[in-house]
């Protein structure tokens, strides 16, 4: 008798909870009231995203939510966000959207747990840490896995995934802000940034340009204050000189193989690979990288990673298509990569992150090395972007990190540079911890920033540092210049 009252009651139970979670997308809003009697009660409340038995994570006092934002209803696209609010006030912050690159990389893998995020994915695989130096101390963190075939984003028509490239992933990236809002109601009129690293140096730009274009139509209005960009690829010629130009100058190659490089390239043709003696040359700048961990030159690198094999013909085909590579040897502790796969492919990981039932499980990889080979459209240069945005006033800061040989401080200062923009606060150094922390100077729209002796992933190699930074760009002043 009891057994059945109990289970009658639990049913009940079960099925008042299916009906308070289910709400149709646009009643959301009636259940977001923020306050009463000026206490805070809960800032999204239980939209059915949030976050409440995730294995392994560590107590903590703020919100978090993750789940699916369909993008395309007549495709069945729907993007994977993963999203933590401020740790403190998130009422008073700005919202800032975080992609990586790849194309093809998780900025869920990447990004929210291995970089810059309240929890990294602990060297065991199983478990998560709490990161003292989350950006959520500064903003509410909303972390995109796109496009659709990146970590658990998907599509249900698998032709969409032959026809990736920019413009779909910045469509769907923007449609995706849109329906998130619907789901976060309280958020759709916040100051929002948006930033990334990487191949993210070409989509935020281009997020950021379709922002701005459809902010004509009132109805549609994003309020976005400036983008932040580091190691970002942005102008393809540029990029390649940099890269062999660091090469070199960092006792990578030769100087025979240097000056065939100067000498044969034309990174600036539509196909600099047609002359066999760039190519021959290229190939001796990747043949020398591929023994080191190209992404952080004075780090080791991690022999155990399944990735290494199929290391190879990435590097082959970053040389032909001159992609970005997907970051897999990089970082700090170059195996987590690995760990990030251990964790993500848990059962009760997937069901805790509503990207699973728990029993049909979604197959999760930080890179899809399918989409990077495939991309189909990518810009050759987002410069003509940066000076649109630029007379736009949006606040453009570009850092780098200067141990990184993938996107190297070269590329970047030879595709700033283009720019031509006039300087209004010269080089000098910046200050962190009574250290110089790096470099920085100022143009009319833009600043540019060094970090010593950081890689690729910034925040992985000075986790302090990228948060003291952070927070001056959020707060639009100078990195602090004196000690
Ligand atoms: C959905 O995606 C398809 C293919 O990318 C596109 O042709 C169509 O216009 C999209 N539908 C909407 C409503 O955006
Ligand atoms: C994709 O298909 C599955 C199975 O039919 C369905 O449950 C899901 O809602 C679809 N996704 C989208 C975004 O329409
Ligand atoms: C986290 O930072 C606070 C101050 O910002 C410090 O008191 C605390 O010891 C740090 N915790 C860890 C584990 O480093
Ligand atoms: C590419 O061409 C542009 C325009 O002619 C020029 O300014 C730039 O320096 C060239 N870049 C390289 C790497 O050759
Ligand atoms: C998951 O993907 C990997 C390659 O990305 C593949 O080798 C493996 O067989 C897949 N596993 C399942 C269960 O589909």
């Amino acid at each position: 008798m009891d057994n059945i009252v109990l289970k009658l009651t639990s049913l009940y139970t079960l099925l008042l909870l299916l009906f308070l979670s289910y709400k149709p997308a646009l009643s959301f809003s009636s259940r977001h009231s923020q306050y009463w009697g000026g206490e805070r009660i809960l800032s999204s409340g239980d939209n059915g995203d949030l976050v409440t038995n995730l294995p392994g994570q560590p107590r903590v006092d703020f919100q978090h939510y993750a789940g699916y934002v369909t993008v395309n209803e007549t495709n069945g696209r729907a993007l994977f966000y993963w999203f933590y609010e401020a740790i403190t006030k998130p009422e008073d912050k700005p919202l800032v959207l975080w992609l990586n690159g790849g194309p093809g990389c998780s900025s869920v893998g990447y990004g929210a747990t291995q970089e810059i995020g309240p929890f990294l994915v602990d060297t065991d695989g199983h478990g998560l840490k709490f990161n003292n130096f989350s950006w959520n101390k500064e903003a509410n963190m909303l972390f995109l896995e796109s496009p659709v075939g990146v970590g658990f984003s998907y599509s249900n028509t698998s032709r969409d995934y032959d026809q990736l490239g920019d413009d779909l992933t910045a469509n769907d990236a923007y449609s995706f802000l849109h329906n998130w809002f619907l789901k976060f109601p309280s958020y759709r009129t916040k100051t929002i940034y948006i930033a990334g690293e990487s191949y993210a140096g070409k989509y935020v730009p281009e997020l950021a340009e379709l922002i701005h274009d459809r902010n004509k139509d009132p109805s549609l209005y994003i309020d976005l204050k400036g983008i932040l960009l580091g190691n970002p690829e942005t102008s393809d010629a540029e990029d390649w000189m940099g890269l062999v130009d660091y090469a070199w100058s960092h006792a990578v190659i030769s100087d025979e193989t240097h000056q065939i490089i100067k000498t044969s390239c034309d990174f600036n043709s539509s196909d600099p690979w047609r002359n066999e003696d760039c190519s021959q040359a290229v190939d001796e700048v990747l043949k020398q990288y591929n023994q080191i961990d190209i992404y952080s030159l004075y780090t080791s690198v991690c022999f155990a990673s399944t990735a290494r094999s199929e290391d190879q013909s990435t590097q082959t085909s970053m040389k032909l298509s001159s992609k970005m590579m997907p970051r897999m040897l990089g970082g700090y502790d170059p195996c987590l990569d690995d760990y990030a796969k251990t964790f993500y492919n848990k059962p009760d990981v997937q069901k805790a992150l509503h990207a699973s039932d728990g029993h049909n499980l979604k197959n999760w990889s930080i890179c899809n090395n399918k989409i990077f080979y495939d991309w189909a459209d990518s810009k050759p240069s987002v410069i003509p972007i940066y000076k649109k945005l630029i007379s736009a006033g949006l606040r453009i800061w570009v850092y780098s990190g200067d141990t990184d040989g993938r996107v190297p401080v070269l590329s970047t200062r030879y595709s700033l540079g283009s720019l031509a923009l006039p300087v209004t606060k010269s080089w000098r150094p910046w200050y962190h911890e009574n250290e110089v922390s790096g470099w920085f100077e100022e143009y009319e729209g833009l600043t540019f920033a060094t970090f010593r002796g950081a890689g690729h992933a910034v925040p992985c190699f000075k986790p302090s540092n990228s948060l003291a930074f952070f927070s001056s760009f959020l707060n639009g002043e100078s990195p602090p210049s004196t000690k």
